[in-house]
């Protein structure tokens, strides 16, 4: 069975966190999309071209540790602008959604450009204020100097950044299950998500 769950927003909207769920709920494999963004901006980061980075990405590459920060985040949206980074990543997103079992996918374009078929797609949204708060919340744990007001300025910086690029800017599918979550709590968030999924399915 094949079965594709694209879930799309902008930075730090709950995506991870609700992708992931849905996938265990289902036993679909997940796919944080955001990832290889930030494998190549970490790779570029200590001297690689951005380029070839995307095209021998590696699994010991996805592996790092720092690949969370604010200034990876900030370069994975440097590099997601380029055409030939977002091409040579582009194969291995299709074959993970097309696999056996299912698969659920986050990031920016997954409903509109590496999968406009899937068969249940979600823009998942919220206000920059709360999208950077739950981010701040994350991050401090690892970094207790980090300001709100940064982690505020990044996500604002990754947005616009991220909307205006030519190539697959962030943009809700017209087809999209919008859920915005500043007043929704990521449990109530998955069961939109869910209750979608069982429709498309027939359950
Ligand atoms: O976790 P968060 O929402 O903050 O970011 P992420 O999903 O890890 O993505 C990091 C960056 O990678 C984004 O700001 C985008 O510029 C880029 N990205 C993209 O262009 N396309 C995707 N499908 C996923 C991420």
């Amino acid at each position: 069975m094949q079965f594709t769950v694209a879930i799309d927003g902008p930075a730090a909207a709950g995506k991870g966190t609700i992708s992931k769920a849905v996938a265990a709920h289902f036993g679909f494999a997940h796919l944080d999309t955001g990832l290889l963004y930030r494998a190549v901006g970490a790779r570029v980061l200590t001297g690689d071209d951005a380029i070839a980075a995307a095209r021998g990405l590696t699994t010991a590459d996805l592996e790092r540790p720092s690949l969370r920060t604010g200034e990876v985040a900030q370069e994975a949206s440097k590099v997601a602008v380029i055409p030939e980074v977002r091409h040579a990543l582009l194969e291995f997103q299709r074959e993970f959604a097309e696999r056996e079992g299912g698969a659920v996918l986050d990031g920016r374009d997954i409903g509109t450009v590496i999968c406009p078929d899937a068969q249940v797609k979600v823009f998942v949204t919220a206000s920059a204020e709360v999208r950077a708060d739950r981010r701040y919340k994350e991050l401090v744990a690892q970094d207790p100097e980090i300001k709100l007001a940064e982690v505020l300025a990044d996500v604002i910086a990754r947005d616009k950044r991220d909307s205006e690029r030519a190539t697959a800017p962030l943009v809700a599918a017209k087809d999209a299950l919008l859920i915005d979550t500043s007043d929704l709590s990521i449990p109530e968030a998955v069961a939109q998500v869910v209750a979608a999924i069982d429709e498309a399915r027939g359950a």
